[in-house]
């Protein structure tokens, strides 16, 4: 397979003068060092291009497709984001209705607002424990089709951030039923199809449109991502066009060279890494089993296929029934223990962990998670001082459609005085971003109390602001 990095090394060392961006020039300013920028240039002579891919680009595209076992794939430089904006504004044209999780993430949402697209949303059942929402079931997609014949395409999440897998293979047919494409947001699933026992990747299960963040959960620099296209149900045309429109004109070749790398690694050495992989995650698995207060969401191998599930990777530890936060959990694991977890929820935390973890990760999540949980054991609450029960999650009710709504004049106002006034903005809560409430839904009093409830534990809220006590939001005018 062609190696990005040696051409780009081959190039700073090759005597060639640069009259060509970046204006770096290749050396040392200020703390960007020369080895970073050595490396970092753009089109140039020999190096092809990512917006009509002739050369080495197009050959590593097709090593991406042939190992993810697509038809054809796309590199992407601006994340999973900017393959998910192309994926839906290809598959749907403008004014048509798409059928989607509402965990989605919130690219969707922009592309349903760029797209001027309708939006029926489907809400998978939550896990009551963690607050979270499970995987989509192959019924409710059937049901929601049945439901509205206007629908044009399907998106779903798969795995969702804390790493529920849903039956790709099922939904795919019951959607290619309709004659219309199934466009799967894998983000958190770049691992999938690669290594002995973890399921396989949507393209295999039949989605006319995959989207891998190759930099979540493979060794690659942030950014990074893929696209994959496979059937006639995609205008391929249609595609590069948005990919165009989405992307940069001046593609990282750092990034680019991250992901070649990437690809190398899951064509040679990659399975005996995945093995090593599972079995250090599967034994930390198996010790936090003596956890009597914390509940860990369980990692239940899936088959070979995609079928529903949790994938590896993924720890997501509630603090439900402790008397304490996610927050407070993922503080007491940041200042204590130096453990930098990836995100705090109301009830629940969540960590990653890839190939590239060394062993001391597993060692010291472990060790700090059996103490906590040993402390609380003898009874020592003493950092443990609050919790939020679940309810039932808000289904908002949306009064405008999100691409007219988000056009609207709108004004800041209290949040407490805003309940039945439309939004103005996206709500939600960072990470991962899905909304809790579009442009156009209507705020509710639970709603209220629920983002206080966040920013009183300490929680990020996008699309509010406190000032002088007061949370403010947008509405519509
Ligand atoms: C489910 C999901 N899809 C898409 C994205 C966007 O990915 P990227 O950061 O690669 O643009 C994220 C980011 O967190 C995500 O969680």
């Amino acid at each position: 397979m062609d190696n990005l990095f040696q051409m780009l090394k081959e190039n700073r060392d090759s005597g060639r003068y640069p009259y060509h961006m970046p204006g770096h020039k290749r050396h040392a300013c200020g703390d960007l060092t020369g080895e970073l920028c050595g490396l970092d240039i753009t089109e140039i002579d020999g190096f092809d291009n990512l917006h009509q891919p002739e050369e080495i680009l197009l050959r590593l595209q097709r090593e991406a497709a042939r190992l993810y076992k697509a038809e054809e794939s796309f590199f992407l430089v601006n994340g999973s984001t900017a393959g998910i904006l192309a994926a839906v504004s290809a598959a749907l044209d403008r004014g048509k209705r798409i059928l989607m999780t509402r965990s989605c993430h919130r690219a969707a949402y922009h592309a349903a607002y760029l797209r001027g697209l309708e939006i029926t949303y489907l809400y998978p059942p939550l896990l009551s424990d963690f607050g979270i929402f499970d995987a989509v079931a192959p019924e409710q997609v059937k049901e929601a089709l049945e439901a509205d014949s206007e629908i044009g395409a399907v998106l779903l999440v798969s795995p969702t951030y804390e790493g529920r897998i849903s039956d790709v293979r099922s939904i795919a047919e019951i959607v290619h039923k309709k004659g219309i494409p199934l466009i799967v947001d894998e983000a958190h699933g770049a691992h999938l199809g690669f290594g002995r026992g973890l399921p396989g990747n949507s393209c295999m299960a039949g989605a006319d449109l995959v989207i891998h963040s190759v930099h979540k959960t493979l060794p690659a620099l942030t950014q990074t991502g893929l696209l994959h296209v496979n059937g006639e149900r995609i205008d391929r045309e249609k595609l590069r066009r948005f990919l165009r429109i989405y992307q940069t004109s001046s593609p990282s070749y750092l990034l680019m060279a991250s992901i070649g790398n990437v690809l190398r690694f899951l064509d040679s050495e990659c399975e005996k890494a995945f093995d090593v992989f599972s079995q250090a995650y599967a034994e930390m698995m198996m010790q936090l089993r003596e956890c009597k207060h914390f509940k860990i969401l369980p990692w239940e191998r899936c088959s070979v296929l995609p079928g529903s599930g949790q994938d590896i990777g993924k720890l997501v530890i509630s603090t439900k029934g402790t008397g304490q936060s996610g927050r407070k959990l993922y503080d007491l694991l940041l200042r204590r223990y130096g453990l930098q977890l990836e995100m705090a929820a109301e009830n629940y935390v969540l960590a990653m962990f890839t190939v590239n973890d060394s062993p001391e990760g597993y060692r010291r999540m472990t060790q700090a998670l059996l103490e906590l949980d040993r402390e609380m054991e003898a009874g020592d609450k003493k950092f443990f001082d609050c919790e939020t029960e679940y309810g039932a999650m808000e289904r908002p009710v949306s009064r405008i459609p999100l691409a007219k709504a988000w056009d609207m004049k709108s004004e800041t106002a209290a949040l407490t005085e805003s309940v039945g006034c439309c939004a103005g903005e996206f709500v939600s809560l960072y990470p991962p971003g899905v909304p809790v409430l579009v442009p156009g839904e209507q705020i509710t009093e639970a709603l209220c109390q629920r983002i206080k409830s966040w920013l009183e534990s300490g929680l990020t809220v996008q699309g509010v602001e406190v000032r002088e006590g007061k949370i403010l939001t947008r509405i519509i005018k």
